[in-house]
């Protein structure tokens, strides 16, 4: 079941990938913006790793949730994904509106992912939840 190349993943992991990012939206350190993103990331056995942004005083030395995911993931000796759910608002609100990832975070997807299979959750604490492929989102990547 679950986590074979190519196989779609279930509405009941769908959803608990973007619970996951809700509560890792929790750790976010925004006091720059006040703008807090959370992000989990599934990997192809089915590890889930969570990710925060986290900004500095140095505004662009911040590190965006996903980008703290996967380098989280690719730290721990992982590298085959299947998807990430990404939540993100105003620190302190509730995530009513989804949030797309920027494209520096796009283009480190790619890096790790295939953008034919690899799902990007854009989800929301209401329960709305918009699915995407990679590819939809960056189109003719840059690749070495
Ligand atoms: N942010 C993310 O964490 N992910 C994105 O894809 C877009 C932006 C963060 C970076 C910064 O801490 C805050 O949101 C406002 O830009």
């Amino acid at each position: 079941m679950g986590g074979e190349d190519g196989e779609m993943i279930g509405k009941e992991k769908k959803r608990k990938l973007v619970a996951e990012a809700i509560e890792a939206r929790k750790n976010s350190y925004c006091k720059y913006s006040g703008f807090a993103v959370g992000a989990a990331l599934l990997t192809k056995g089915g590890n889930i790793y969570r990710g925060a942004n986290v900004e500095n005083a140095s505004y662009g030395l911040t590190n965006c949730a996903e980008r703290s995911a996967i380098f989280a993931a690719v730290s721990n000796g992982e590298k085959d994904f299947q998807a990430i759910a990404i939540v993100g608002a105003p620190a302190g609100e509730k995530a009513t509106e989804i949030c797309p990832p920027c494209g520096s975070c796009r283009q480190v997807m790619a890096e790790f992912a295939d953008p034919e299979k690899f799902l990007v959750l854009l989800g929301t604490e209401g329960g709305e939840c918009k699915e995407l492929l990679l590819k939809e989102l960056l189109p003719y990547s840059f690749g070495l």
